[in-house]
């Protein structure tokens, strides 16, 4: 038995946000093929994530098995004891919303999720994957505008830090320009229940 953390960054009301029709389609599919898993959702905003203050940095390099029950440092070890992510959120602003960066600073934390060596920092996430469900305004997924697309690509790069490599991504593109948008979530609500089934 898997337990799945399904991070959720947006703050639209219920029903209203284009990523989470997609990615709670995900989770619906999963759940017939997974019934046994145990599915964490953690929803960013009803949780109240905030920027770290200077107590919780000072926590960030604490010694293995400390602070299991600390208010930022539960999410590390949390985050930790999954096997599977679901992340999901827009491109805001070429990037992440700000409220899931706040949140990827409470679980980087040495010792916790990865570790010092002498040849330098080594993930501790090892053996699980994850799949981060988008959608953005413009197209990033190709032409010009694939450099500016810096989402995706920081949440690749800081979960390979953690150890996780196994990191798939699924994007419904141009939701502001005037194209089908119901064609295209249809397209990657499919691909979505695909995966879930391998997941
Ligand atoms: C604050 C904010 C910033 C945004 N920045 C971008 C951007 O840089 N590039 C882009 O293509 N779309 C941008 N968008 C548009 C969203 O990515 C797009 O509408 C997305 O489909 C919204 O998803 P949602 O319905 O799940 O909220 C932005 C939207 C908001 C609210």
């Amino acid at each position: 038995m898997s337990t799945l953390l399904y991070i959720k960054a947006n703050p639209k009301s219920e029903g209203l946000s284009r990523t989470f029709r997609i990615s709670d389609k995900f989770i619906e599919a999963y759940k017939e093929h997974n019934p046994d898993d145990s599915i964490i959702t953690l929803d960013l905003y009803k949780e109240g994530i905030d920027f770290l203050s200077e107590e919780g940095v000072n926590m960030h390099h604490v010694e293995p098995g400390e602070g299991r029950n600390h208010p930022i440092l539960k999410y590390a070890y949390q985050f930790l004891e999954a096997d599977k992510y679901v992340l999901a959120e827009p491109l805001w602003n070429s990037s992440i919303p700000a409220i899931l960066k706040a949140y990827i600073d409470y679980i980087s934390v040495a010792n916790i999720t990865y570790k010092y060596t002498a040849e330098g920092p080594v993930g501790l996430c090892t053996g699980k994957k994850a799949v981060n469900i988008t959608s953005r305004g413009g197209n990033y997924s190709e032409g010009e505008f694939v450099i500016w697309e810096m989402g995706d690509k920081y949440l690749r790069t800081i979960f390979g830090f953690l150890g996780i490599t196994d990191f798939t991504t699924i994007a419904a593109d141009n939701m502001d320009v005037g194209q089908d948008t119901e064609t295209i979530i249809a397209g990657a609500i499919t691909k979505a229940q695909e995966l879930a089934q391998t997941f």
